[in-house]
């Protein structure tokens, strides 16, 4: 079988950083806790835990001598506030991409226009960016962006790892409800190749293959946008999922498949998961060649 990778997948710059950073910290020989887990992969956050590194969910959790790390999704104003207070030693792995929006939030917010911000309201990211501003109406749907009432002004803002034809949908809803709509696109623009390079990889291949964690915001993207341009996409969080002998007897038979992974999919996930898939139907393929 022909396993094609997508141009861009796997690893972001954010998540790139921010292991950088840990490895960095655990090679001087520091404790390491994270406020909520660094990324939105499990396979990662083991490799992590191997280095002592934990996760914690309140400022109280750091422990005397250790080094607190605040992940890429970033932080709510309110603990950021705590911690310039605070003397607990940290080190900030927010993704300056991520960083950059609650700038874009804060500024919004003193100009005292009704802010939208697009994007899911459970996602840690959301709630972070959400705190920077008085008041900030989220929607995640286009049922609620038709919902939303109309008004003179509104400004619109993306989280990073939205689905970028989802976002120019909802935008489109928002201009009929405003005389005037400031349009902030925040996708990031390693959210926006790999959307790219997946919908182009999905189109060209019998079946595609997406790796990333379940709870993974910008993988579970790129499972709906490959899925809509080839149904036979299947989501796995590691590779030792394709052994399923399901699995196997759907895809036995095809002479192509394609790999894309999220932004904190280690580049050995993707490596391992080509090579299975490789063992696959090796005789046709040079018939074919
Ligand atoms: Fe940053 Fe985008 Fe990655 S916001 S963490 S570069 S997915």
């Amino acid at each position: 079988m022909k396993v094609f990778t997508a141009e861009k997948a796997g690893f972001c710059f954010g998540v790139e950083r921010a292991l950088t950073l840990i490895n960095g910290l655990h090679r001087k020989g520091k404790t390491i806790r994270t406020f909520g887990p660094l990324i939105h992969n499990n396979a990662v956050l083991k490799t992590l835990g191997k280095k002592g590194v934990r996760s914690i969910s309140s400022l109280k959790e750091v422990g005397r001598g250790e080094t607190l790390v605040l992940r890429t999704h970033g932080i709510s104003r309110r603990i950021e506030d705590q911690l310039k207070k605070d003397t607990v030693p940290y080190v900030d792995a927010t993704c300056p991409l991520v960083k950059k929006t609650h700038q874009i939030i804060e500024k919004l917010d003193r100009q005292k226009t009704r802010i939208v911000l697009i994007g899911d309201p459970s996602h840690p990211e959301i709630v972070a960016s959400k705190s920077y501003a008085g008041r900030v109406t989220v929607i995640n749907s286009v049922k609620e962006a038709m919902g939303l009432l109309s008004s003179r002004k509104i400004s619109v803002i993306a989280q990073t790892t939205l689905d970028l034809e989802f976002f120019k949908k909802v935008v489109s809803i928002l201009l009929e409800k405003a005389e005037s709509v400031d349009i902030y696109n925040t996708v990031c623009a390693a959210t926006k190749e790999r959307q790219k390079a997946t919908q182009k990889l999905a189109g060209e291949v019998d079946f595609m293959v997406v790796i990333g964690g379940k709870n993974s915001s910008n993988t579970l993207k790129l499972y709906r946008i490959a899925k809509r341009r080839n149904p036979r996409t299947y989501h796995i969080e590691t590779h030792r999922e394709l052994s399923n002998p399901a699995f196997i007897k759907r895809i036995r038979n095809f002479l192509t498949a394609g790999i894309t992974a999220g932004a904190s999919t280690p580049p050995q996930e993707i490596a391992q998961a080509r090579k299975f898939l490789q063992r696959f139907n090796r005789d046709k393929e040079m018939t074919h060649a």
